[in-house]
């Protein structure tokens, strides 16, 4: 499957560097020129045989995935810039709504980042929340102390949440389908928990949050 990456920060790398993993190929989109072409390169060799990395550059989303990399606050004008294009595709928000200076929320109570970008989406988008509460530099490695990584999925398309998890599991990860988007708003209390957390235990960017089952027969 080809998939979009619309940002070319940590997160861009930490989810690149999966898909790849996983046989998937990648278009970068940058908004400042040379950045996805730099980032490409470095993510080549994560590229399982098969699979390539490369810059969008022509301005054309060329794939039925978008993941939105960027911050909440470019996530919408982003929306609005490629609305046309996104209509019928899959748009993964990752975004923690947070203000960083503050740690404090920048969505009200009630409400999440996942719900807003689902308003300003086009008609037949199917919009998923996913990788919020993953950790960048974990991604890279995919797992934390041996476990892989636990990706909580939400959503109210079935099949989108299905194709999420399949690009989660190729790349090595745990998908775990948590309900409707509108879980969004847990799942972007968890990340702001874990987030706090690093301080707190001062651990860095280095943990994971992780759903332990009984085993199943
Ligand atoms: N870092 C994590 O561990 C982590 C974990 C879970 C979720 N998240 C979420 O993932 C998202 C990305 O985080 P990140 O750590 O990857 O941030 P980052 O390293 O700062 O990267 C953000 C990317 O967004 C681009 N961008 C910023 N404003 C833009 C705009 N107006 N239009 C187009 N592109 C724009 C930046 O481009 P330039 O560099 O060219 O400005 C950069 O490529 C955020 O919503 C964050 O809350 C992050």
């Amino acid at each position: 499957m080809n998939v979009t990456i619309i940002g070319t920060g940590n997160m861009a790398r930490g989810i690149g560097t999966r898909l790849l993993a996983g046989g998937h190929s990648v278009g970068l989109v940058g908004h400042e020129p040379g950045k996805a072409e730099d980032l490409a390169a470095h993510l080549q060799e994560a590229a399982r045989s098969g699979a390539t990395v490369t810059a969008v550059d022509d301005g054309v989303l060329p794939s039925e995935v978008v993941v939105l990399a960027v911050p909440y606050t470019a996530a919408a004008l982003i929306v609005q810039q490629y609305y046309d294009q996104l209509a019928g595709k899959i748009i993964i928000d990752i975004t923690n709504p947070i203000d960083f200076n503050t740690l404090e929320p920048i969505v009200a109570p009630g409400n999440s980042a996942a719900e807003e970008i689902a308003k300003v989406a086009p008609a037949g988008s199917k919009v998923v929340k996913a990788f919020n509460t993953t950790f960048a530099e974990m991604l890279v490695a995919g797992q934390v102390a041996g476990q892989p990584l636990d990706v909580f999925i939400a959503g109210d398309d079935e099949a989108a949440k299905a194709t999420v998890a399949q690009l989660v599991r190729h790349g090595g990860l745990h998908p775990i389908d948590v309900g409707m988007l509108a879980r969004g708003q847990q799942l972007e209390g968890l990340a702001l928990l874990g987030i706090m957390l690093q301080f707190r235990l001062n651990t860095g960017f280095q943990t994971g949050w992780k759903l332990l089952m009984p085993e199943r027969g």
